[in-house]
């Protein structure tokens, strides 16, 4: 697992690489961009202020409007005291880390830009000490991503095999169909290594995601029982309030399933499912993932129309806030037939899943905003109470919550005192109250690990194809169906009911989030 710990008083749990930051130069392309301020920003803000940036580091944002360095400063500024997770900003460890902030102005597309923005690397007041340790993050449009590559590595700014570190992360969407992420894949690799590309799934640096590994296999209790034998079936649900706001541009060309099963929701479902790794590190834990993927057959039309479900959201009011229906929203065509909900059923044909459904779904604009894993437990036998007339045993459950509230519960029945009956009751874990560590946002985790090189929290070039081919074939399956309307699920709701049949009809029903368990 990546080795840098983000609590400088902790140690670090597994380390196979140099824990510090080497003196770095980040260029950040979009830099003028919501990415930049909300994110990228912030995370190398909460990285000075942790002590995990060496004194030579420089930042660059390059992007296309004329800037001097003191405005991009002023705009970071604004948008760190917004943005910033942690509040107030200190003042000193921000002012030093502007200092080492600057502008760069040239056109994404021309290669002279890239060429300058050589120069500019060398002639740095940092310079003398970063050398040649570079670090490239494209926070643009995605269809830049291949021509900055390109223009990179025309510059002489891609990887290097003589050992001087120039890394490349790759903001998402990567690519919009297997198609597009083989071409990118290329287009990429032909300048940069596959070791130095960083492939961003910012749900991997979440830290309640890469305690998937821990759960699994540091403990001795929950591994023999994590299997077909046991184990009736799992639930992966991520669940938005939001609706899709300002960003109905990409949105309407995306839907739910590229823009969230494609990515975040396959990588909850690869962490759970896979076997063991050889070892922790990057390769090993990245070949069980995609193995899951090659596990699942891609499925035939006929299977996905019974196991796949898309709906869009109508208007109405969350927590008494006006949510427009979908086909309202700013940028999005007034008969779009985009997805803002996906539910879908996979199976994973091997030793340990045959036969034991994968139960996946997102959207927007939902009751609740919660994302969680449930691994829902085979009935255990009702005989004994039965004749006791309870025959309300209900399933074990492990509910494990990525956000909000992260922790995990335990769901087993206890008897009500005073009564021959059972009742599930909740054992819970709650991360807040079990430790007292700063627990990082995402994207620090993820820079961090780019810097030093450690790539298990990104996702590599066979794992964004396979999961590729899963969604194409849902895309297809409902380009065939040519339908000329969409389900509405009511804005504020969990879903369309076609969601809930999905489970029902197996005789299962999702779970519902602890918040708002009846
Ligand atoms: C992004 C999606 O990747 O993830 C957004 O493009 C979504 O549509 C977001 O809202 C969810 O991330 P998080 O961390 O807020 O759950």
């Amino acid at each position: 697992m990546s080795i840098a710990i983000l609590n400088p008083a902790c140690p670090p749990m597994i380390s196979n690489a140099p824990t510090r930051v080497p003196p770095t130069a980040a260029v950040i392309f979009g830099a003028t961009g919501d990415l930049t301020h909300r994110k990228i920003i912030p995370a190398f803000y909460h990285l000075a202020k942790n002590n995990l940036l060496p004194d030579d580091f420089a930042i660059i944002g390059f992007a296309r409007r004329p800037k001097s360095d003191d405005e991009f400063r002023k705009d970071l500024d604004e948008a760190l005291q917004k943005f910033s997770h942690t509040k107030p900003v200190d003042k000193a460890i921000w002012q030093k880390l502007l200092a080492h902030i600057y502008y760069f102005q040239g056109e994404l597309d021309d290669p002279q830009a890239y060429k300058r923005l050589a120069e500019k690397l060398k002639t740095l007041p940092e310079s003398p000490k970063i050398g040649e340790n570079y670090l490239f993050y494209l926070a643009t449009s995605p269809n830049y991503f291949g021509p900055c590559a390109q223009n990179l590595a025309a510059a002489g700014l891609a990887s290097k095999p003589d050992g001087t570190r120039h890394r490349l992360i790759v903001e998402k969407p990567f690519g919009e169909d297997l198609k597009s992420a083989q071409e990118l894949n290329r287009t990429i690799q032909g300048a940069f290594a596959e070791k130095d590309i960083f492939r961003i799934d910012h749900y991997l640096g979440k830290e309640t995601v890469q305690n998937l590994i821990y759960f699994r296999f540091a403990n001795a209790i929950y591994e023999p029982l994590w299997n077909r034998r046991y184990i009736d079936h799992v639930q992966i649900t991520v669940a938005e309030q939001v609706g899709v706001e300002a960003r109905g541009g990409y949105y309407d060309q995306a839907g739910a399933a590229r823009d969230m099963l494609q990515n975040h929701l396959f990588q909850l479902f690869t962490l759970t499912a896979m076997e063991p790794p050889a070892s922790l590190d990057a390769e090993s834990i990245r070949d069980e993932k995609v193995k899951v993927l090659r596990s699942i057959a891609t499925p035939s039309l006929d299977f996905l129309q019974k196991n796949v479900v898309r709906a869009q959201y109508g208007g109405g009011f969350i927590g008494g806030k006006a949510i427009p229906a979908y086909r309202q929203e700013e940028k999005v065509a007034h008969d779009s037939l985009t997805e803002t909900f996906v539910a879908a059923r996979f199976e994973v044909d091997n030793w340990r899943w045959s036969g034991v459904p994968f139960y996946l779904r997102t959207g927007k604009a939902l009751a609740v905003a919660f994302t969680e894993i449930n691994i829902v437990f085979k009935r255990p036998p009702s005989v004994l109470f039965a004749a006791s007339g309870d025959d309300r045993l209900r399933r074990n459950s492990l509910r494990i919550r990525i956000q909000p509230n992260e922790g995990i519960g335990l769901n087993f029945n206890a008897k009500i005192p005073g009564k021959a009956e059972a009742e599930l009751v909740e054992m819970d874990f709650l991360y807040k109250s079990g430790f007292d560590h700063y627990l990082p946002e995402a994207y620090e985790r993820l820079l961090v690990d780019a810097l030093i090189g450690e790539s298990t929290l990104f996702t590599r070039s066979d794992e964004v194809e396979q999961a590729w081919r899963l969604v194409d074939s849902v895309k297809d399956m409902w380009t065939k169906q040519q339908v000329r309307d969409l389900p509405l699920y009511a804005c504020g709701s969990m879903g369309p009911v076609e969601s809930d049949l999905l489970l029902e009809r197996e005789g299962r029903h999702w779970i519902r989030p602890k918040e708002i368990t009846a």
